[in-house]
């Protein structure tokens, strides 16, 4: 039997109550699709950081490279705000992890379920039928990485913060070419976020994409200023089809375009380097002001779930059902708190999970 190995990192907030949501989903995929995980639990946030004084163990991160992919939940919350920044949850363990295995592309499809539509900020014609939109977002470079970085003494009794935009050649290239290839198997067209009205990186960005884009003729290209981007999509999405942007750029979007989806918790990521190992999250965060009720959308960390059985498992068809059963299970009138419209059906974490699970089709 074909068998896996699955670094199973809960962190905190709720990320324990959607990971145990969505392992009970995954586990029956895998049992209809007839391949079997081990999970390997491990610390990571601050959860990590209560349990042995550090936001990502040395023992977790062998964990993870053990495994053949890296199942998160979320990090951070109240309680470690006040340590020093380079100590909190979010900057010492996520981005290090992203860092350390080269992840540099990470992919946030959008599902608009048209079931949803009522919930969604955006009128329901402008919404369409079924839209997605994948954002590619890069990972592991510009103002999140840049050196230098830190609060610095101007030496006037002042002080003067510094964040750099950094962005190399070779960083671009194999993001835009990841972006174009994704776009080429897609609806062949890919527009590219930045700010090159302002922005020198921008402008390498534009330069290196016009390169790459002569590998793919096939695949129209257009950039678009990020302003006028956050604009459109409250607009007009159906007019998108992949979005590539710099880190800070696909955070920020990608957060809105799960916003005008229904909700925060539906979208899920995948983090990819090189090779097919990947980690796998939900964008969602920790909602430390839910966590440990029972009703946090599973739904992202499951969606999660999907996308590692394809990117790194290699396990396309247990991914799609897991997707057919998600959309199944919203379609049959499923919602948690966040999707609620009045009249709604409402169930916890544990229930959502537990009716996707149930409609999981066998293998045909
Ligand atoms: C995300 C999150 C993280 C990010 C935070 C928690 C550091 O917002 O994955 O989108 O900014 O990348
Ligand atoms: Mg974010």
């Amino acid at each position: 039997m074909r068998s896996y190995r699955i670094a199973l990192l809960p962190g905190d907030g709720i990320g324990p109550e959607v990971m145990e949501a969505a392992v009970h989903v995954l586990q029956a995929a895998a049992r209809e699709y007839q391949f079997e995980l081990s999970w390997l639990p491990a610390l990571v946030g601050g959860a990590a950081i209560d349990a042995c004084g550090k936001a990502l163990p040395e023992t977790t991160l062998e964990i993870c490279q053990q495994s053949h992919a890296i199942f998160l939940g979320a990090v951070g919350g109240p309680k470690w705000e006040s340590l020093p920044p380079e100590a909190q949850p979010e900057r010492a363990s996520l981005l290090p992890l992203r860092k350390f295995f080269g992840l540099y592309a990470n992919l946030r499809p959008v599902t608009f379920y048209p079931e949803l539509g009522p919930v969604s900020p955006l009128k329901e014609e402008r919404l369409g039928k079924g839209t997605d939109i994948l954002v590619v977002r890069e990972l592991t470079g510009g103002l999140y990485f840049g050196e230098p970085k830190g609060i610095y003494p101007t030496g006037h009794g002042t002080e003067r913060a510094v964040d750099t935009l950094v962005y190399e050649t070779e960083e671009i290239e194999r993001i835009s070419r990841l972006a174009m290839k994704i776009a080429q198997a897609r609806k062949r067209k890919l527009t590219v976020v930045d700010k090159a009205n302002v922005l020198q990186s921008s402008l390498l960005w534009r330069k290196v994409l016009n390169r790459v884009a002569q590998e793919f003729p096939e695949v129209s290209l257009e950039f678009l200023y990020v302003d006028n981007a956050a604009l459109q999509l409250v607009r007009d999405p159906r007019r998108f089809d992949v979005l590539l942007c710099e880190n800070l750029f696909g955070d920020i979007l990608s957060d809105e375009l799960a916003g005008l989806a229904g909700s925060l918790g539906l979208l899920p990521s995948a983090s990819l380097g090189s090779t097919r190992f990947g980690l796998y999250e939900p964008a969602g965060g920790s909602a430390p002001d839910i966590a440990g009720k029972g009703i946090a959308n599973p739904l992202g960390q499951i969606l999660s779930g999907a996308l590692l059985f394809r990117y790194s498992l290699g396990e396309e068809e247990a991914a799609r059902a897991i997707e057919k059963a998600v959309q199944k299970t919203l379609a049959d009138g499923y919602r948690t708190a966040d999707i609620a419209t009045p009249g709604a059906h409402v169930v916890g974490t544990q229930e959502m999970a537990v009716a996707v699970a149930e409609r999981i089709e066998p293998p045909n």
